[in-house]
């Protein structure tokens, strides 16, 4: 595997590679990479020539410094993980090769940037925003692999694309989960033996309101399922909602993309989750 920690150096590669006619697929990652990340690999290798994962830790997406702070870096292993996997190209670069000091960023997002997490994490998607647009200026991928664990993100990427006229396919892919259902993500590590365990319970809860879904008794179970979570020790529910999963708006009997999506505090650490439930 290629590593790269500048911008002009991986793009003069990278250059030279779409010159030759190979096809970019493109993972953008903060590190502290679980099996989930590496299935958006996988996805990546199976659909493009060229596969480049970035790992970035992008300060404007945090709206808390302390959580910045104890974002977990653990290089090495993830240098490991990718050679493994036969990752082509890493790009890591520094927070200075990113951005210029006092660098300035707004997209109109529109009210998809207000609802659910953007609530709870105010300018969060702008920072996500600002540096995925970064990194696909610089990579060019004809294709970008992301996570439908971070639902929302998903669709704001969209319609970023979408304002700004990119020439890059999204590809969503499935959450990979643990044994016991867990949703894999990078903040799971920060969980003591206690709220790992109770943290199942978002998706024991998901599962229970996919198999007992009824589009006529929305209001009913997402009700019954923000109660659920909270009965759990250590967890407390932000938000559960059943949403369109087109523009994230309540859902109706109706909508027929329906998508149930989770954020809660278990312990000290925030975990999102959720589910398709028809499409
Ligand atoms: O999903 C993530 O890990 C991050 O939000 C992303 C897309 C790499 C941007 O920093």
């Amino acid at each position: 595997m290629k590593i790269f920690t500048t911008k002009k150096a991986l793009t003069e590669h990278l250059e030279k590679l779409r010159g030759e006619g190979y096809t970019i697929g493109f993972v953008p990652t903060m590190g502290a990479l679980h099996q989930g990340h590496l299935s958006l690999l996988a996805s990546a290798q199976r659909q493009s020539d060229v596969t480049v994962c970035s790992i970035f830790v992008n300060p404007t997406q945090f709206n808390d410094p302390k959580d910045l702070e104890k974002y977990p870096r653990p290089i090495e292993s993830d240098i490991a993980k990718l050679e493994q996997a036969g990752c082509d190209i890493l790009f890591n670069p520094g927070v200075d090769e990113m951005y210029a000091p006092d660098e300035q960023w707004h997209l109109d997002l529109g009210e998809l940037e207000t609802l659910l997490e953007g609530k709870f994490r105010p300018g969060h998607y702008q920072g996500v925003t600002q540096v995925v647009y970064k990194l696909f200026d610089i990579v060019k991928p004809d294709l970008a692999f992301f996570g439908q664990k971070d639902y929302q993100q998903f669709l704001i990427i969209h319609r970023m694309i979408d304002l700004l006229k990119l020439q890059v396919k999204l590809v969503m892919c499935p959450i990979l989960r643990e044994p016991d259902g867990l949703a894999m993500s990078s903040r799971n590590i920060h969980l003591s033996a206690e709220d790992r365990q109770h943290a199942i319970v978002l998706s024991k809860t998901l599962n229970w309101l996919n198999e007992n879904f009824d589009p006529n008794k929305i209001d009913l179970l997402q009700k019954e399922c923000f109660g659920r979570i909270n009965l759990e020790p250590s967890v407390k529910a932000e938000y559960f909602e059943i949403a369109d999963g087109g523009n994230l708006h309540p859902a109706q009997p109706s909508t027929r993309n329906v998508v149930a999506l989770v954020a809660a505090k278990v312990g000290n650490t925030r975990l999102i989750d959720n589910m398709i439930l028809s499409s």
